[in-house]
């Protein structure tokens, strides 16, 4: 906790959308319990890792084959996050499964956005577009996005904030991506980023 803000890092593996959301959310004030302290990548070409270093945050990059295994690459991040003195954990579009090791370090302390209305197309192996695709595939009217915690079940976790989007026809995976990111995403990860920063600090 720094000048009683909850110290934030955000886990990352791509483009870094949510990430900017969350800069965003920061600069304009709808979070303002906490403050992004950190970003963590697993994949040193993410473009969110400049989004990061363009918004003077400091970032870190931690890959999994300089490491023996999962639970190498897992204490690195744990570490990481340790030295950081970081209270809450945000993934944003981090395509790694952490395991109940890790998730137990950090009880109800981290949060997960998911591009499906949760339960639906969710779990291992839906991440991304493959996510949209399935919702697409199986012909749904109504998709959307969920905030939850993070527990040792792929979005398993308890739901925090969850916003509906209409299906449109003739919409791609890529169309019904940006939307869902446009309508939901980027609007539920900071709310729900500030909501459990006020608990926190609190
Ligand atoms: C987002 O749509 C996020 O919800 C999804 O990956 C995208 C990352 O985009 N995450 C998952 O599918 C996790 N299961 P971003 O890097 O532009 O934020």
């Amino acid at each position: 906790m720094t000048e009683n803000k909850a110290d934030i890092a955000v886990l990352v593996s791509g483009g870094g959308t949510n990430l900017q959301a969350l800069i965003d959310a920061q600069k304009s004030g709808i979070i303002k319990s906490g403050r992004i302290k950190l970003v963590v990548s697993n994949n040193s070409s993410a473009y969110a890792l400049t989004r990061a270093e363009n918004n003077g945050i400091k970032t870190a990059v931690i890959l999994k084959k300089e490491c023996s295994g999962q639970s190498e690459f897992e204490q690195k991040i744990i570490d990481t996050l340790r030295e950081n003195g970081i209270d809450l954990i945000v993934l944003a579009g981090f395509m790694s499964i952490l395991s109940e090791n890790f998730t137990n370090t950090f009880k109800d302390r981290i949060i997960n956005v998911h591009p499906s209305l949760i339960p639906s197309f969710c779990g291992e192996g839906f991440y991304g577009l493959r996510v949209h695709e399935a919702a697409l595939s199986k012909g749904v009217k109504v998709t959307g996005a969920t905030v939850h915690f993070v527990n040792e079940i792929p979005d398993g976790g308890k739901i925090i904030m969850q916003k509906a989007v209409e299906v449109l026809d003739g919409d791609t995976p890529e169309i019904l991506q940006r939307r869902v990111m446009e309508q939901a995403e980027w609007k539920i990860l900071p709310a729900a980023t500030e909501l459990i920063c006020a608990g926190i600090t609190e």
